[in-house]
């Protein structure tokens, strides 16, 4: 379980998380929604390492990572998607997929290549082609699957449907709810779309200007609408 408490992060001036707390249970997806500037990019890059937050706590099975290298994170089983899809256009799809294997959690057994190509066979069919000559929403994949050749226990996505057709969006939302529930795989979805991103998730939870406004179960969060108009622009 990872367990955010009192995490707050500022970038000089600007307070970019306020205290936040935000539990992801095991084998569940949290998604965490909010408008631009909302502080959802800044929550994944506290918790992973990226950016040092100035006070709070993040728990990961109890042990506190806040100070460790992003590096270290990965090793103890954090993964960390960001928003971008910066892959390596110079190397290959299957050179691209094996840095995400050096960053492996320590005492879990080397995955092997072939489950990225499992999961997204496109990746399999172009594994010598150089990444420059992939779509949006193959080098969405490729991230994801240069996350999981890692094998994290915990997964923060960010913005993975941004720009992307809903076909597409649809068809690597459908693959991430499959890990959790076949694997035991435990998400940190964030997403501006929040329609999709509800849609999958177990619990959600509202930020806005660095402050958590609310966090319920998915499904209830997607009937209120008060909520959705006010927040969540659906
Ligand atoms: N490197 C930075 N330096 C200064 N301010 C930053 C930096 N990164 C983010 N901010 C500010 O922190 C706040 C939160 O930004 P953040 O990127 O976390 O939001 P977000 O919810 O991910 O937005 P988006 O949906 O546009 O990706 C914003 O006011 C932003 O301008
Ligand atoms: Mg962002």
């Amino acid at each position: 379980m990872l367990q955010v408490t009192g995490l707050t992060t500022s970038y000089g001036p600007v307070k970019a998380l306020d205290s936040v707390d935000i539990t992801a249970e095991d084998g569940r997806i949290t998604a965490v929604l909010g408008a631009n500037g909302a502080g959802k990019s800044t929550l994944l890059r506290s918790i992973s390492g990226l950016v040092r937050p100035s006070a709070g706590q993040v728990l990961l099975d109890g042990k506190d990572l806040v100070g460790l290298s992003a590096e270290k994170m990965s090793g103890l089983g954090l993964g960390h998607v960001p928003e971008g899809r910066g892959v390596i256009t110079e190397l290959t799809i299957e050179e691209n997929l094996r840095l995400g294997s050096l960053g492996r959690r320590a005492g879990s057994d080397p995955v092997p290549l072939e489950r990225a190509y499992e999961l997204f066979p496109v990746l399999g069919e172009r594994r010598t082609a150089h990444a420059e000559v992939l779509s949006g929403g193959e080098r969405q994949m490729l991230v994801i699957g240069r996350a999981l050749v890692a094998a994290p226990k915990v997964l923060l996505l960010d913005e993975p449907s941004l720009g992307l057709a809903p076909r597409i969006v649809a068809q690597i939302f459908g693959i991430v709810r499959d890990l959790v529930e076949r694997e035991g795989l435990t998400v940190v979805l964030v997403e501006q779309n929040a329609r999709s991103a509800l849609s999958i998730a177990d619990t959600g939870v509202v930020l806005n200007l660095g402050r958590v406004i609310t966090t319920r179960p998915a499904a209830e969060l997607a009937e209120d609408e008060g909520l959705r108009h006010a927040y969540l622009g659906f």
